[in-house]
């Protein structure tokens, strides 16, 4: 999916995909030292939390906006800008770490990405990563999808969410041990006032296009009226994560 993110929203209203990733890093043990890629790496947060770990450390990503960001925030940090689909490196990594970005990627792309993954790696190698697991965001979607049918349209979910036992499945296919694997809710809070709004007009693109601009506006705003009760409480909005997060090992 090709999106074009505004940065600066990003890292002003979104830091939680930091904050909240910052354990997820925690599942890596590789050596001080070690050649991690953050893939993935957006404006680079988290990048920066793995070289406080003393690794050696890497980002990739497409957006040429968030690298801009990354580089300008992290000026000794080599970013590169490459599809997580389809990307090769001059040398190959002890780990590959990633958060929040697989769900981007269409299911029929997911092979080719870990096969990517998999080349990457030196043997033992480690691939830790969390992104939206099955069920992810089931409220907002279901909002969205009445919504857009009252409007008269189609919905479809653009991001992909799979179980444990179908990512696992994969994982195995393209050559990975699976070391660790865990769906949990994890419910996020959203800054702002207009919360949900911001959080659909930043996160939900694809569906809207061929959707006139009242008609988005009246969508959003159905759907952030339906979600009231279950999302908000006491004027915070929350969103309904649920996170996949695993580990495997290059055998
Ligand atoms: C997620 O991190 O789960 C996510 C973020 C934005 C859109 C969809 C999923």
């Amino acid at each position: 999916m090709n999106i074009t993110w505004d940065a600066d929203l990003y890292e002003k209203k979104f830091d939680y995909i930091r904050r909240y990733g910052a354990d997820l890093v925690e599942l890596l043990d590789a050596p001080a030292g070690s050649a991690v890629l953050d893939l993935g790496c957006g404006n680079g947060a988290l990048t920066e939390v793995l070289r406080e770990r003393g690794y050696r450390v890497m980002g990739l990503d497409s957006s040429p906006e968030l690298l801009a960001a990354a580089q300008k925030n992290h000026e000794d940090i080599r970013f590169l800008r490459g599809d997580a689909r389809d990307f090769v490196l001059d040398d190959t990594v002890d780990a590959v770490f990633s958060n929040a970005v697989f769900h981007w990627i269409d299911r029929e792309d997911q092979d080719k990405m870990l096969n990517s993954v998999f080349q990457a790696l030196k043997p033992g190698g480690q691939f830790v990563f969390e992104f939206g697991g099955h069920g992810n965001n089931a409220l907002i979607h279901a909002a969205l999808e009445k919504e857009f049918r009252q409007f008269g349209y189609e919905y479809h979910i653009p991001f992909y969410f799979p179980t444990i036992g179908e990512y696992a499945g994969r994982l195995e296919r393209a050559g990975f041990k699976v070391t660790y694997a865990i769906l949990f809710p994890r419910p996020t809070e959203l800054f702002s006032d207009s919360g949900m709004a911001d959080w659909i007009r930043m996160f939900v693109k694809t569906p809207f296009l061929g959707v006139t601009p009242e008609d988005r506006e009246g969508i959003i705003e159905g759907a952030v009226e339906r979600l009231r009760y279950p999302l908000e409480q006491d004027g915070t909005w929350y969103a309904d994560y649920v996170r996949l997060r695993m580990k495997a090992v290059k055998e």
